[in-house]
């Protein structure tokens, strides 16, 4: 160097390390030295570094690179270490790499660009999800299942119409990853401080170098923005909703003996040899939490910040590296889970027709025959008081009509209705869970997740 002393201003003080996020910062290591060589190569190309010295640093940063994150010097955060990581090796000189830019477009640029990493693997993971449930709906077109509402047997559906009820909420999550992925892919880099450069920098070169799709053309809005975060990390705590009420469903299912869950995705008790817990699943349930404390700590942390920059963000940041953390984890292994459970028919056939769950079908037929639905709808309430057989049916509506079922529609039709079966065969409305239906619903399933 040219004798130059360095002045130390992260030197020491009982907040030292309170104010370093140097260690959290590990995970935009990587994007900080892209960001680092998009940077100086635009500076170089607009003579603003000489070829030189920019060579030079950028040798300095492939070495940096190799050594890794861990063998930085100490600083406030990664950017400032790797600086400081660049004049040792460079020497004086390589501290022109900071010329026409801050730490705080430096950072906003950074996380962007990691962010897209995670919300693209976070994307992955919901298209494995929805080609399990694809995959699930492939096999299990005509396995009969009860359907709930309250928890009650309702109406009869397959397993097919409730694993592309799942689908098509995991493709909308799909959709709003997706859409929260195209605002963040714009760069801040450029904006400096916060009030741009008097420096005649190339923000579309250095745009283009770190493959963002466009610019955050105002430099104030640039550098102190994290809207993209809140809504990313909104987009992934809505994911874990619908994960969560899988996960829900599942683990019912599995306690009911209507699936059962692989080995792989099931834990044991430490005393009870006889137990095998949808553990997994509960977890999965779990992180819809996790991701909504993100959403809070993320909100809170930026609601009332000033224009500019503001060290808060540095906390916002975590928030959304915790949440995707948690939400791709468990998309995964929700994945996982529904691709290798086992669906056990009978059962699901044997409960499907339990309380009494084709009596909206039986009202249904008899409102087709001529009776007001709301007349029809207490003959079958009044034989549901007793039970589900013909006969039942029968009496209610010699009660209710004072004339003869046989009047309205033939014994057939009635014990046709009462069938499972049947009853989802007949129910075969667009988006119904006739089989016919439900095959048209995994077409198109499977033609949007090609083209996601
Ligand atoms: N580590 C900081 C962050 O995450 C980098 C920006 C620091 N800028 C500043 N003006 N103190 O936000």
């Amino acid at each position: 160097g040219s004798g130059v002393v360095r002045r130390d201003r992260f030197s020491g003080g009982p907040a030292r390390s309170f104010l370093s996020s140097l260690a959290a910062d590990e995970r935009i290591f990587e994007a900080d030295l892209e960001v680092d060589r998009a940077h100086v190569v635009m500076l170089a190309e607009r003579g603003i570094v000489e070829d030189g010295v920019a060579g030079d640093v950028l040798t300095a940063l492939d070495a940096i690179e190799v050594d890794g994150h861990g063998s930085l010097p100490d600083g406030e955060d990664v950017h400032e270490a790797i600086e400081t990581a660049v004049i040792q090796r460079v020497g004086e000189e390589g501290g022109r790499m900071h010329t026409a830019r801050s730490r705080n477009d430096e950072v906003a640029t950074c996380i962007r660009y990691r962010l897209r990493e995670d919300v693209l693997d976070a994307v992955e993971t919901t298209l494995a999800l929805r080609e399990s449930l694809c995959a699930v709906a492939a096999e299990h077109g005509e396995t009969i299942m009860p359907g709930y509402t309250h928890l009650q047997p309702a109406q009869p559906t397959t397993v097919a119409h409730w694993a592309l009820s799942y689908e098509g909420a995991v493709r909308r999550d799909t959709a709003r990853l997706l859409e929260a992925y195209d605002r963040i892919n714009e760069s801040p880099l450029g904006a400096a401080a916060f009030a741009g450069t008097t420096f005649d920098v190339d923000r579309e070169r250095t745009a283009e170098l770190l493959g963002f799709d466009g610019l955050v053309e105002n430099s104030m809005d640039a550098a102190s923005s994290r809207d993209f975060l809140l809504e990313t990390t909104q987009a992934l705590s809505t994911h874990a909703t619908t994960l969560s009420g899988l996960a829900e469903d599942l683990v019912v299912f599995a306690n009911r003996g209507f699936v059962d869950l692989a080995d792989d995705y099931s834990s044991t008790s430490s005393i009870m040899p006889q137990k095998k817990n949808p553990d997994t699943l509960e977890l999965v349930r779990a992180v819809a939490g996790n991701a909504a404390g993100g959403v809070q700590g993320l909100t809170t942390t930026l609601k009332g910040l000033p224009r500019a920059y503001n060290r808060d963000l540095q906390r916002a940041t975590t928030h959304a590296w915790e949440t995707a953390d948690a939400v791709t984890e468990a998309s995964e292994v929700a994945a996982g889970a529904v691709a290798t459970a086992d669906w056990n028919g009978d059962a699901l056939a044997d409960e499907a027709g339990a309380g009494f769950s084709t009596a909206t079908g039986v009202a249904d037929l008899l409102a087709a025959n001529g009776l007001p639905f709301r007349t029809a709808h207490e003959v079958v309430a009044v034989a549901a008081e007793r039970g589900d057989e013909y006969a039942d049916i029968a009496a209610a509506a010699e009660a209710v009509l004072e004339e003869p079922l046989e009047s309205y529609v033939d014994r057939e039709a009635v014990e046709d209705a009462l069938e499972p079966a049947e009853s989802v065969a007949s129910r075969n409305s667009r988006g119904g869970p006739a089989p016919e239906e439900v095959a048209t619903q995994l077409e198109s399933a499977r033609a949007a997740r090609s083209a996601d």
